[in-house]
């Protein structure tokens, strides 16, 4: 029997995406072998979010945030808007996402790319769900949005009756911005990026961040963390990422596994869905 592990969940990965078209029950496998109990796939476009919802009718593990990722948010208009609109009603979507700004890329103007992030965050606060966001190069931005976008859901949308509003995804930023996240009613995302051996702020950020405020992700394909860096990312090795917090937090990687596992649990409203709590859950997924 293998030896009993706290289970983890990965907040964020793309199963959907044509690099696991060869192996991708072959990576579901190992990710149950690694004790990791649900995993959510975020679209990064309508295309791409019916995959993962495809993915999410096979497989009871993978749950998925619907939304129009900004880099391909060349044109988001009421015919997407209404489009993701309908597959968001589906039992397995959990979030909006991933939206937000990315000005490292320059395929899609700034002023498009925040029409479509503010009509989606209409969207979400519409529908009661939280949103994944992705952030790069845009920090500004992207605070000036969510803080009025934050001030005006507490005022008119069910989303306000949840306890997480969103999630800074693959968290680039300050600890400034956390903390003014974390006013939001936001939690942070951290993955592969963090176990990188150059990357001294985040090793100096991750020990100042909210223990009850993290979810753990891999960005798999993409972000994949030390020592397999360099190969396709994929979701069993959100552990290292757990394994990486813990040694800079000086804390036992079980407890941040059951602490991340909980504020994820709490946040998607997994516990709601099924009825299964991710600690207790034991049906096998490949009978
Ligand atoms: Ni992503």
């Amino acid at each position: 029997m293998p030896e009993q592990r706290t289970v983890l969940i990965d907040s964020h990965c793309h199963l959907d995406l044509s690099q696991f078209d060869a192996d991708r029950e072959l990576v579901l496998v190992r990710a149950h072998e690694a004790a990791v109990s649900y995993l959510v796939n975020p679209g990064i476009d309508l295309d791409h979010c019916r995959r993962a919802l495809a993915l999410a009718e096979q497989y009871d593990e993978v749950f998925v945030a619907v939304g129009i990722h900004p880099n391909s948010a060349h044109d988001v208009g009421s015919q997407e808007l209404a489009d993701l609109r309908a597959l968001a009603v589906h039992p397995k979507v959990v979030a909006i996402g991933e939206i937000g700004l990315d000005y490292h890329w320059h395929d899609v103007a700034p002023d498009r790319q925040r029409r479509a992030f503010m009509a989606q965050l209409e969207l979400a606060a519409d529908l009661g769900l939280p949103v994944i966001i992705h952030h790069r190069d845009a920090n500004k931005d992207i605070a000036e949005i969510l803080r009025v976008w934050a001030a005006t859901v507490a005022e008119r949308s069910p989303l306000a009756q949840r306890p997480f509003k969103g999630v800074l995804h693959a968290f680039s930023a300050g600890l400034d911005l956390a903390q003014e996240a974390y006013d939001w009613g936001f939690v942070i995302g951290l993955g592969g990026p963090v176990t990188f051996r150059s990357a001294r702020e985040l090793h100096a950020l991750a020990p100042l961040l909210r223990i009850d405020r993290l979810l753990l992700e891999t960005d798999a394909p993409y972000l994949t963390p030390h020592p397999y860096r360099g190969q396709r990312n994929e979701p069993a090795y959100v552990r290292l990422v757990c394994e990486q917090i813990a040694q800079l937090r000086g804390m036992d990687s079980a407890d941040v596994a059951a602490l991340t596992t909980a504020t994820a649990t709490s946040f998607f409203q997994l516990e709601d869905r099924f009825g299964a709590h991710p600690a207790t859950r034991h049906t096998p997924i490949h009978a």
